[in-house]
């Protein structure tokens, strides 16, 4: 099943600490956000990739196309100042009806077989995310005073790509923006708007480049592959 991504990438990766955008930096000589358009641009099923960047990156952005011969960017949009407003551009640029893809550009290590079953679930349900289940004990705490123990077996930490039917993203992003509500990814704007998300369970691997760690992971990763 076809279907299309929607990829911020307008972030300045304060917590990289590399004074510039992280998706810059390089993983086995190649650029975090190259390694991340590549998964889609070797899936037959990606039908197009929406870029949200920041305008004084485009022509950098544009000469990595080149250089690493990405060719399906079909739009590069003006990020905005929150992660959800440089996905909300993504939306608003985007032309057609069917499954569309949110995916962080920090997170290169996701599986093919992953996406596709994230397109499969949106397309039959409506709303899918990826996420893999609580390996650790889960407190609440306050101050850092424990207040409780959660429940394990209920718990997922969340990761993109996050897939949806494209309307129904698009009457979610418009109520958030309507009502000033800001959330963390795509899925909290779904789940008020009512309709259920389901979760693919996907990878620990899946990472987010985010600090200096995370490089050392990635570049581990990289070479396990
Ligand atoms: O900062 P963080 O890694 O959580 O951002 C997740 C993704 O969202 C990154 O790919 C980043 O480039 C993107 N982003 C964006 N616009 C923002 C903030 C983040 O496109 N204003």
């Amino acid at each position: 099943m076809k279907y299309t991504v929607m990829m911020p990438a307008a972030g300045s990766g304060q917590r990289m600490g590399a004074g510039y955008n992280k998706l810059f930096l390089k993983l086995d000589d190649k650029p975090i956000l190259a390694h991340t358009l590549d998964v889609f641009e070797g899936d037959l099923a990606c039908e197009g990739i929406i870029l949200a960047v920041k305008p004084d990156e485009r022509q950098a952005i544009q000469s990595m196309l080149e250089q690493y011969a990405i060719t399906k960017v079909t739009a590069m949009v003006d990020g905005g100042g929150e992660r959800q407003n440089s996905v909300a551009a993504c939306i608003r640029a985007y032309k057609g009806s069917g499954i569309v893809l949110v995916h962080d550009a920090a997170r290169p290590f996701i599986r093919r077989a992953v996406i596709n079953e994230l397109v499969q679930v949106a397309a039959e349900h409506g709303a899918a995310i990826a996420g893999v289940r609580a390996k650790d004990t889960m407190k609440f705490a306050s101050a850092g005073v424990v207040e409780d123990t959660v429940d394990r077996d209920k718990l997922w930490i969340i990761q993109t790509p996050q897939a949806f039917r494209y309307t129904l993203l698009q009457e979610a992003s418009n109520k958030a923006e309507d009502e000033g509500f800001l959330g963390t990814d795509e899925s909290m704007l779904v789940e008020r708007l009512g309709h259920p998300v389901r979760i693919v369970e996907s990878t620990y691997d899946n990472v987010k480049m985010t600090t200096q760690e995370d490089l050392v992971f990635g570049e581990i990763l990289l070479n396990r592959r």
